[in-house]
């Protein structure tokens, strides 16, 4: 993926915090999304690129038979941390997917395509593996997380780390647009169907939030080592800038979501 874990090590429980973090979107929103999956879903679920499991486990409970499949050892070794069954856990590539046709009823694509260079293959192995009549939930692009002031924090983690030219890197071989999901869906015998956002807010202290992103080894490629030494100059550069590190702020966060049927 465009967004590599740096040092190619196993995520500490500290990154995986940091990665699984910036997905929070607050109670109620989870239970949104929550109500989301019930609604859309059915039966068995693969959570295609499915990362550290995080909406797995809202599949899981939501009632759902999900099984999360992801071609980082990495991430996987974090979902199976996270109380998935290993049986649930799959290495596999969203490119070619180990298996059958119509095997699911439904499937979720969060925050993935955009750093899948052949994306058009990925969105027709995930219409192949999902029924007639099944559901696919695609979430582009990351994280939404507008907001000056996390902002102007996410540019100077940048200029300390490198984030942006990274993501943008990923971005730039990935697919973007929603209209070009359509028309890849389309050609895959999917319709989109709807469009939901599920939003939420997160009250995080501004000291949490640099952390956060500069621990988060899929924001950065730049090396543990030189996180933490970029730690020590952002604090001091944000004491300057905000007066407290313990300063809370509301972010506000969202899913978006397109929602597409498979055609029957
Ligand atoms: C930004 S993370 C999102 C993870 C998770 N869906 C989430 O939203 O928390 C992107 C994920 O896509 C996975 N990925 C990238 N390319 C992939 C591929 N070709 N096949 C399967 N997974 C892939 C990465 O390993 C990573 O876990």
């Amino acid at each position: 993926m465009g967004e590599q874990a740096a040092d190619g090590l196993s995520m500490t429980d500290a990154e995986i915090a940091a990665h699984d973090d910036q997905r929070d979107i607050g109670e109620s929103g989870w239970s949104s999304l929550r109500a989301l999956y019930a609604e859309e879903f059915e039966g068995t679920v693969l959570d295609a690129g499915g990362g550290t499991g995080i909406y797995a486990s809202a599949l899981d409970a939501a009632g759902l038979d999900v099984v999360l499949a992801d071609v980082d050892e990495r991430m996987l070794a974090a979902a199976r941390g996270r109380d998935m069954p290993a049986h649930r856990v799959v290495q596999a590539d969203v490119t070619a997917l180990p298996f059958a046709d119509a095997s699911f009823d439904g499937a979720h694509v969060a925050h993935v395509l955009h750093v899948v260079e052949d994306w058009r293959r990925a969105i027709g192995e995930v219409a192949r593996v999902v029924r007639p009549g099944g559901t696919v939930l695609v979430a582009l692009g990351g994280t939404n997380q507008p907001g000056p002031v996390l902002e102007e924090i996410s540019a100077r983690v940048d200029e300390e780390v490198g984030g942006t030219e990274t993501i943008t890197r990923g971005q730039a071989s990935g697919l973007n647009g929603p209209e070009e999901a359509d028309h890849a869906f389309a050609l895959s015998g999917m319709d989109v169907v709807a469009v939901r956002r599920i939003e939420g807010v997160q009250r995080r202290a501004l000291g949490q939030l640099i952390d956060r992103m500069l621990v988060n080894p899929y924001r950065s490629t730049a090396s543990r080592a030189v996180r933490a030494q970029a730690a020590e100059r952002m604090s001091t550069w944000a004491l300057d800038r905000f007066g407290s590190l313990a300063r809370v702020i509301d972010v506000p966060v969202g899913i978006d979501y397109r929602i597409y049927r498979r055609r029957t």
